[in-house]
């Protein structure tokens, strides 16, 4: 808060209601002040990273949600300039950036604005200052920031949710834009060339409850449209993070994957891009079997990575206590900061996908995949085993994901009912597309409690094609892969005994087309990294199968979100 000319700062580390009890938030003085939950990206969640963050003179506060991408070269800056810098995060410099044009003679405004100028990746940042007491000077960038008009005040988050209940009135801020904000009106400008614009007032009709879900109505449905934005946030991940993890699976003489339901399913997928980008062989395996059928042949040289959403499943933490009690290298992925995995890990890399509500995994399931596909290119480099241009060519195909993911999203999803009242189903894929095929199966089944099999589209003579019979669907995970001419001789081995079948494919593929009962378009993308983009249809799939079962797609029956039980 900016209070009698001063800026009073109290912040820490846990759960809001016990800080906010501790530290009395609600009886701070003044009427101007900025405040942040901290999802840690850069440092730990302790005190001293929490925000706001201050400048060297206490003079300036700010909050950021967001990810500084050049923070190590400004921070290097502003340390050789004198400043003293408190914290771990990227946050932080934004404060001394300010300070630092305020030094060199810039008015507030002008100060802000300039070390906005500066600053590469994502933000939506406020700031305050004992300079400027009734002002709030805020600014966004690919991350959200919304302006709610009050009669009497004026307030700013990056949620329509969290102004609801004051205001149905709002602003929604375009990216490049700054505010200056008062209780009496605020004035919105362009970050780059300083120029004021028009920004209309909206209103807002929606509950709080319907603002969380965004108008979807389940958080399900939202995390899976949300999908193409968390994907360009998994993107954007801390480079020096992912070196580690690589250096530390290169040093292994035997190399797990390890994780239970959809992240065992990444895992799967993250052993093919090991294998075929980094030459690198490595053992997916569900967290529960992991000491049963390995325990006994561990070691010092064995490197295990965790894969877990939560960072708190059991069967992942005991499998890994029993593999640090052998001297295992423990490395993580994981979409919660704090979370145990975190602690046991040796260095551990964050998925960025935001927290998921809704119980079956979908937004970190496609990260996951993405994280991993980053890992083996960049282990597939330390061991000279792919050429520069390889590397370029992967790379872009990489920043196409959240676009075909898009595009994914639009495709219709006709069989539902036929699925719906199928009394089983049957999902096949070879190579990679085995592994969304898993996924595929766990979310329909899940979800439509239909029983799903699920196995590499090969095995079929081995004996699981003598269930099939006329009108049982059997969907294939076919993109244009190697696999390609096999998976024409699997459908058509399926079609010849009255199977109905569903093929999803690439939008250009005319003879697959042709061939299949019902044909799902997907756009272009590296067959490698096929698994983010063909697994949209099967979670489309599962939730409108669920919605038409009458289920609740956000709560399947007996299960639960995070599963910290053995
Ligand atoms: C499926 C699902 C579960 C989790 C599993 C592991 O939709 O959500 O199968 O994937 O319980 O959870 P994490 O990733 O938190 O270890």
């Amino acid at each position: 808060m900016v209070y009698a000319g001063e800026i009073l700062v109290r912040k820490d580390a846990g759960r809001i209601d016990e800080i906010n009890a501790r530290l009395k938030l609600e009886s701070m003085p003044g009427t101007v002040g900025i405040a942040h939950t901290r999802w840690a990206t850069h440092g730990a969640p302790t005190a001293v990273n929490a925000h706001p963050h201050t400048d060297c003179s206490g003079r300036i506060a700010i909050v950021h949600n967001g990810v500084i991408e050049n923070y190590l070269a400004l921070k290097k800056e502003l340390l050789d300039l004198d400043h003293s810098l408190a914290s771990r995060t990227d946050s932080e410099v934004i404060a001394h950036l300010v300070e630092e044009y305020l030094r060199r003679g810039e008015q507030l405004e002008q100060a802000f604005r300039r070390a906005l100028q500066r600053l590469e990746g994502s933000y939506a940042v406020a700031l305050v200052s004992s300079l400027s007491p009734e002002k709030i000077l805020a600014a966004r960038r690919d991350a959200p920031l919304i302006i709610g008009v009050g009669k009497g005040f004026n307030m700013l988050a990056s949620d329509i949710t969290a102004l609801l209940d004051m205001t149905k009135e709002m602003v929604f801020l375009h990216d490049g834009d700054m505010v200056v904000l008062t209780a009496s009106g605020y004035v919105v400008l362009r970050i780059d060339t300083g120029e004021t614009v028009e920004r209309q007032v909206k209103v807002v009709d929606l509950t709080a409850e319907m603002a969380e879900k965004q108008g979807y109505p389940h958080f399900m449905l939202k995390e899976i449209f949300e999908q193409p934005e968390t994907l360009r946030n998994s993107l954007k991940l801390q480079t020096e993070y992912v070196d580690l993890l690589a250096e530390l699976l290169d040093r292994g003489r035997t190399i797990f994957l390890l994780g239970a339901g959809t992240s065992y399913n990444a895992c799967v997928t993250g052993s093919y891009l090991f294998s075929q980008l980094a030459r690198l062989p490595t053992l997916p395996v569900i967290a529960s079997e992991f000491i049963p059928n390995y325990g006994a042949s561990i070691g010092v040289d064995t490197v295990i990575l965790a894969v877990s959403q939560s960072g708190e499943t059991a069967d992942v933490l005991s499998a890994l206590e029993y593999a640090r009690m052998r001297a295992c290298t423990i490395l993580g992925i994981t979409n919660t900061v704090g979370s145990t995995l975190t602690r046991v890990s040796r260095a551990y890399v964050l998925q960025n996908a935001g927290p998921e509500i809704g119980v079956a995994a979908t937004k970190t399931f496609t990260s996951q995949v993405l994280v991993l596909a980053k890992i083996a290119l960049r282990l597939a480099r330390l061991r000279g085993k792919i050429a520069q241009y390889e590397i370029d060519e992967f790379n872009s195909w990489l920043s196409r994901i959240p676009q075909a993911v898009s595009e994914a999203l639009t495709r219709v999803n006709e069989p539902v009912r036929r699925l719906a009242e199928s009394k089983v189903v049957f999902i096949l894929g070879r190579g990679v597309s085995y592994s969304t095929a898993l996924e595929g199966r766990l979310k329909l089944m899940e979800l439509s409690y239909i029983p799903c099999i699920t196995y590499p589209a090969g095995e079929s003579k081995h004996g699981p094609i003598s269930v099939i019979e006329s009108g049982i669907p059997v969907i294939f995970v076919a993109p244009p892969d190697e696999y390609r001419k096999l998976n024409i001789g699997s459908i058509m081995e399926m079609k010849a005994r009255g199977a109905y079948t569903v093929v999803v494919g690439d939008a250009l593929d005319q003879e697959l087309k042709q061939l299949a009962d019902y044909y799902i378009e997907m756009p272009k993308i590296h067959p490698l990294l096929s698994p983010t983009t063909y697994i949209i249809p099967f979670q489309l799939l599962a939730y409108y199968t669920a919605i038409v079962k009458g289920h609740d797609p956000d709560k399947p029956r007996n299960l639960a979100k995070s599963i910290t039980v053995p």
